[in-house]
């Protein structure tokens, strides 16, 4: 199917921030209540944030910190239970995929009565909230470069008591609008601007070979792996380099757009129980198989020389070296080993990597024998 929609209103820079407060003027008139979700660390007092949040002094606010990395069903129980009492209009979610996913999940869920964990489970898996008349709207300001959650409609939650991953999904989870401001992922830890980097690269490549991919994905997941092959090696020179800041915020972006529509696959479904098994961080845990998957999709490829091009690259072994190169350069091992991964353990992580609307997105099946070798051979 040759189809793209996305409905988010997208803004760029500090200098379209007045444009933005106005839509926040005009669209919210009758809102009074304002939630705000921010990552932590003072994020709200930035001063290109200002002109968002002079637009929001005229109404009742409620700043809510959310420390959070990778959301669980407890944390969203206890997030509800403390701020359903202030019956939030609008949500403002400053901060990275954590805190846009737990903003989304506070949309679906608001004015369902949840009192236990166990009910807010049985909310998300049983898709509870698909039957409301009305999503809180939120509006995203990403803080790092890479999950891409402002422009898509769903939210991961993770549940460490019976070691799953769920996926709060529906398209009026559609931010209204997302603001990008390049210089608030300059104070990023090093380590997470290269996982999330690594993370929208995958997001671009996975989107490129999707089932689901269309001509325009394409475009977008070209743009975004050609921007971060470019920049995200020269980062480590200087970190606080706003251009090349600036290139990865709209790689993340162009690389969100392209996923919105197609969603991820393998690498992204086998990532799950590496993170949830072994802690590896999202973007790093995704990216570790990258290659190897892209060489066992290779044959499914639409232009594939367009895709390797992307990459700077004229095969699949001159894109695991540039892989390999980053990883090198920033100090991150490529073997699974290294994580605390063994022969034993690669059962069940490929248990655990069949994840439904995620693996069936890979354009060629990869059987749990191949995914075993595959594994074994990353040790
Ligand atoms: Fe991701």
């Amino acid at each position: 199917m040759n189809h793209f929609y996305n409905p988010v209103a997208v803004f760029l820079g500090t200098e379209s921030a007045e444009a933005f407060a106005e839509l926040f003027i005009n669209r919210y008139t009758n809102v009074r209540r304002v939630l705000i979700l921010t990552r932590g660390g003072g994020v709200e007092k930035s001063d290109c944030l200002q002109p968002i949040l002079n637009a929001l002094s005229h109404k009742e606010t409620l700043l809510i910190e959310v420390t959070l990395n990778n959301p669980n069903v407890s944390d969203i129980w206890k997030l509800k239970q403390e701020i359903e009492p202030f019956q939030y209009e609008l949500i403002v979610a400053i901060g990275g995929g954590s805190v846009m996913d737990a903003a989304k999940v506070l949309s679906a869920l608001q004015h369902k009565t949840l009192p236990t964990i166990v009910e807010v489970r049985e909310a998300i898996t049983h898709e509870g909230y698909r039957n409301k008349h009305n999503f809180t709207p939120w509006v995203g300001i990403p803080t790092t470069s890479g999950t891409g959650s402002e422009v898509t409609c769903w939210a991961t939650v993770w549940d460490e008591e019976f070691g799953s991953k769920y996926s709060v999904s529906d398209e009026r989870l559609y931010a209204s609008a997302a603001f990008i401001l390049p210089e608030l992922t300059v104070t990023m830890p090093f380590r997470l601007s290269v996982a999330t980097a690594l993370d929208a690269l995958c997001h671009a490549t996975e989107a490129y070979w999707s089932v689901h991919t269309n001509t325009v994905t394409r475009v977008y997941s070209l743009e975004a792996i050609e921007r971060i092959r470019r920049t995200l090696p020269l980062l480590i020179e200087q970190p606080d380099n706003l251009a090349w800041r600036e290139q990865l915020s709209l790689a993340s972006l162009m690389a969100g757009l392209a996923f919105s529509n197609t969603r991820t696959t393998a690498c992204h479904s086998i990532s799950y129980p590496l993170t949830m098994l072994y802690g590896i961080d999202h973007g790093i845990a995704a990216s570790l198989t990258l290659t190897t998957v892209l060489r066992h999709n290779f044959n499914t490829l639409i232009e594939p020389d367009k895709l390797l091009h992307a990459f700077g690259a004229t095969d699949v072994d001159e894109v695991d070296d540039l892989i390999r190169s980053i990883y090198n350069r920033y100090g991150l091992s490529s073997n699974l080993s290294s994580y605390g991964v063994t022969v034993e353990g690669i059962r069940e992580v490929v248990d655990h990597s069949y994840t439904k609307g995620r693996m069936d997105n890979n354009p060629a099946p990869i059987s749990p024998e191949e995914l075993e070798r595959m594994l074994v051979a990353l040790l």
